[in-house]
């Protein structure tokens, strides 16, 4: 884990019982972009979240709790899906919001900007400023891993 988190004792006050969860433990396993598991892309979508939350008077909790949630859909989304059904883009938010509800109780904000976090490509607006945060976040992480990519080619 990157040690700037850790070291964070707020933010990882917030999410370490999420982190310890075998469930999102599993995230490890997939990989996500290039280099980067899905666990490492939540945690940093998760801190970025944080930090915009604070900075934007949001709740950052919820920000937290969901950004290391996001993705929560545990399997390799380059690989066809046994049951074809719909595109991983469009379908994962909902996957992962599922997974994630079997694990923890969730508040009606983190549900929202965990099934949301697509916008706008899946096109119902978000309800709450937390979502439009994770959306930002995500892209953001997203971009990142992109740029390091570049980098080290
Ligand atoms: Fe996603
Ligand atoms: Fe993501």
């Amino acid at each position: 884990m990157d040690e700037k988190y850790v070291n964070d004792k707020e933010f990882y006050s917030i999410v370490e019982d999420l982190l310890n969860n075998d469930t999102v433990q599993e995230m490890k396993k997939y990989r996500h972009h290039f280099e980067t598991s899905c666990y490492d892309h939540c945690l940093c979508v998760s801190y970025y979240a944080y930090k915009m939350a604070k900075k934007w008077n949001a709740d950052y909790t919820s920000a937290a709790r969901a950004g290391i949630l996001h993705d929560l859909f545990l399997y390799d989304w380059r690989k066809p899906r046994p049951d074809g059904k719909g595109l991983h883009a469009f379908r994962h938010p909902r996957v992962a919001l599922n997974n994630a509800m079997k694990e923890f109780p969730l508040n009606k904000v983190e549900q929202d900007a965990i099934l949301k976090h697509m916008w706008p490509l899946t096109v119902v607006l978000p309800k709450y400023k937390v979502s439009y945060i994770i959306t930002l976040a995500d892209k953001y992480a997203t971009f990142l891993d992109n740029v390091h990519h570049l980098k080290r080619k």
